[in-house]
């Protein structure tokens, strides 16, 4: 079940929220705590303002809601709720026996049990829930993963746990994963947030639509991008929508990770058929291969991982996706000398690349002895930034793959003010924003372009076919 948590200060807005978001989900929560003072009194008119269960919460302060004055009155407030219809009430651990407790049983409403940790995962979390669910009620935690460790112990509930009724949140960035796979815990809801503020937090639209969350079962197989920063990826989008076209039971979820061995584990706790790695994994994976592509071999980078049968395979498709767009100039003889700038990771696979099509290439580099390495290792020539405008007319495509220009910082440009002829095909490898500065200057110098959201469309493309064996959709928009 997703269940919208409902933050807004009045009921009505409440009630609007819900209608808005009506298609995506199965319940909601009120959080009378983020109600107006006026508005908290009136909580039992609230189930009756709504077609779906609502769970009624009173969030302290202490577990990360708002609601300071005395406990009294928050008892008070909870036993003059209890008179609506709600089909749950959220009672935290640590308040026992009380009226609350009476009444909703009286009442038949279920009772959830719960702990916060917004710091942490508890130590002996496991005997902590089964103690939550002791008298029948369900237990809910809703504890911060301070690493990947940590979202690895709140995989093992599920195992550890079976048969009690459980709610299990793990909130913070490393916690994304687990609300979208909260089926894999053994949870029996998920919430989402109409207005995603505080990181981890996911609208409603994405878990049902994006994700397809509620319809994981155990024959969905699990995909991933690891990364550090990874929230922001646009590969989950590309590939669940690839996924839900042809019918293929799987589901691509983003993993913060700070450890890629303790991923590796995970990925095999939990059957995982493949991954997509970003930055800064794509040099730190090749240790737990069992094989490797050539191209892998050469770049020494890798990018995604696919199961086979008793070990881990990488291959890059960052190599062939930067390729794929440019290839038809590449085979009519349109590009036969290129200026590459930077000498970094995507730089290494690009030069790579080129090289390989027998293309003539020299690095510009700020730092001058990274271009050098790369040079090296390529049969290429290199040169400083600066001396970019010193090569003008000489070669047929530029291609820009430093970090410069990358949003949010739209006004950097590596080689601004180059003297562009006009006949330069020129391709920057940010995707965004889709039109840098670099590709800007270009066009107005009448220069024929290439996005780096073809490239990422590319090398997606071969990715969904390594890890499901099908073509992408061609009638799908990767969301791009
Ligand atoms: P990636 O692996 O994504 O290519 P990277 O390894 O961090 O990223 O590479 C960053 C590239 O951007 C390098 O070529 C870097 O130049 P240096 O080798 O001199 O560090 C280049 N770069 C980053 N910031 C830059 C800036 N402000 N001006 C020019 N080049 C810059």
């Amino acid at each position: 079940m997703i269940c919208l948590c409902l933050g807004e200060s009045t009921l009505e807005k409440n009630r609007e929220l819900v209608a808005k978001n009506r298609e995506y989900i199965d319940l909601c929560e009120l959080r009378v705590d983020l109600l107006a003072p006026k508005e908290q009194k009136r909580a039992a008119e609230f189930p009756s303002m709504v077609d779906i269960p609502v769970i009624l919460t009173i969030r302290r302060v202490v577990d990360g809601g708002r609601f300071s004055l005395a406990e009294r009155t928050r008892k008070d407030l909870f036993l003059k709720a209890l008179d609506g219809e709600f089909a749950y009430v959220d009672i935290e651990d640590d308040i026992k026996k009380t009226d609350i407790e009476t009444k909703a049983r009286e009442k038949g409403v279920k009772i959830i049990r719960s702990i916060h940790d917004m710091e942490r995962i508890p130590d002996d979390i496991f005997s902590k829930i089964y103690h939550l669910a002791e008298r029948g009620d369900i237990a809910k935690i809703a504890v911060t993963p301070r690493g990947f460790a940590d979202v690895m112990t709140l995989f093992r509930i599920k195992e550890e746990l079976k048969g009690v009724d459980k709610i299990v949140i793990g909130m913070g960035e490393y916690g994304v994963c687990t609300r979208v796979l909260y089926k894999l815990m053994g949870s029996m809801l998920t919430f989402a947030s109409d207005n995603e503020v505080a990181p981890g937090q996911i609208s409603p639209r994405k878990l049902k639509i994006d994700y397809r969350a509620d319809k994981v079962d155990d024959k969905t197989a699990v995909y991933g991008i690891i990364g550090n920063p990874v929230l922001h990826s646009a590969s989950p989008l590309m590939h669940n929508r690839g996924f839900q076209a042809i019918s293929f039971n799987a589901i691509y979820v983003p993993f913060l990770v700070d450890n890629v061995r303790l991923f590796f584990a995970f990925a095999e706790q939990i059957r995982m058929r493949g991954f997509s790695v970003t930055v800064p994994f794509k040099a730190d994976v090749l240790s737990y291969l069992g094989n490797i592509t050539r191209e892998v071999k050469q770049i020494g980078s890798c990018n995604t991982v696919v199961r086979v049968p008793g070990m881990w395979k990488g291959i890059n498709t960052d190599y062939y996706g930067f390729l794929r767009p440019i290839l038809k100039e590449l085979e009519d003889g349109h590009i036969k000398t290129a200026l590459v700038i930077g000498a970094g990771g995507a730089s290494q696979a690009i030069v790579w690349a080129l090289r390989n099509r027998g293309v003539k290439v020299t690095i510009l580099n700020r730092t001058l002895s990274h271009a050098e390495k790369i040079a090296k290792l390529n049969l290429c020539e290199y040169d400083t930034l600066d001396n970019a405008p010193m090569y003008r007319g000489k070669v047929d495509l530029i291609v820009q793959t430093t970090s410069v220009g990358l949003y949010p910082n739209f006004d950097g440009n590596p080689i601004a003010g180059f003297p562009y002829t006009g006949k330069e095909i020129v391709y920057d490898i940010i995707y965004k924003p889709r039109m840098t500065k670099v590709l800007q200057e270009a066009e107005k110098a009448g220069c024929k372009l290439h996005f780096g959201s073809e490239m990422l469309i590319e090398q997606g493309k071969m990715q969904f076919e390594a890890f499901t064996g099908y073509h992408y959709p061609s009638w799908v928009d990767p969301g791009l």
